[in-house]
């Protein structure tokens, strides 16, 4: 899915001037790698520590992703949370249940980060939680979809950010020779980007993140 829009060498550069990742993290990049379909779902460690970043400087109470894959991502967000504070992680595949668990374990984070296995659309409803900070980061497709369902459980003041939004560069493709899933992903940027709601800021980093924040109801 995700090719590196930077070149090789900046991206090595940017990862050799970034906080190196915990032993945890890396075991996980490499157990991912050996053991997993399509591991270059994985956020990995450039895209990890922003990710880290972010919820550090937001401090959330609760967070929401969807779309854990092997948990990685969930790790990188979950250090960000106050001390009280839990993820909520969603993902459709239960065959990597056991093994993120494993991983949330071993990072200490396993009565923080709760796993929910099941389609979103259908999971999403049934939350009672308000959410500080969400993570959109499961099937293209529905990214408009998981935005409209969230969009009442954060609070104003909230964020948004969506992975995959650059889709490897396609997005700025003649539609004709987009993909089914850039299509999607180029008419939700249009739908953040038409909503009065929010203000919003595209990172090119990696694949293309949006830092969408919740301005008003
Ligand atoms: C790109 S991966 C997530 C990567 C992870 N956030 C990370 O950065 O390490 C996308 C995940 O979304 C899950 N997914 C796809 N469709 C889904 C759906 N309808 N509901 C819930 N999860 C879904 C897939 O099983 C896959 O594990």
């Amino acid at each position: 899915m995700t090719q590196l829009l930077l070149s090789k060498s900046i991206n090595d550069y940017a990862e050799a001037y970034t906080t190196p990742e915990t032993p945890v993290l890396a075991a996980l990049n490499r157990e991912t790698h050996l053991k997993v379909e399509l591991p270059v779902m994985l956020s990995g460690h450039l895209q990890g520590a922003m990710l880290q970043a972010i919820s550090g400087m937001i401090r959330p109470n609760t967070i929401l992703e969807i779309g854990t894959y092997t948990g990685y991502s969930a790790i990188c967000l979950a250090q960000g949370l106050s001390s009280e504070g839990q993820l909520h992680t969603i993902d459709v595949n239960e065959e990597l249940q056991d093994l993120c668990f494993r991983y949330f374990c071993e990072a200490g984070l396993e009565k923080k980060i709760i796993q929910h296995i099941g389609n979103a659309a259908a999971i999403i409803p049934s939350l009672q939680h308000l959410f500080d900070l969400v993570f959109i980061d499961a099937d293209k497709q529905n990214y408009a979809l998981y935005y409209d369902l969230v969009f009442d459980k954060v609070p104003v003041g909230g964020y948004i950010l969506a992975d995959n939004v650059l889709y490897n560069g396609e997005v700025v493709m003649d539609a004709t020779a987009q993909s089914k899933n850039a299509k999607a992903i180029h008419a939700f940027n249009e739908k953040v980007k038409n909503d009065t709601r929010v203000e919003q800021v595209l990172l090119p980093i990696r694949d293309g993140i949006l830092l969408i924040k919740k301005l008003r109801p």
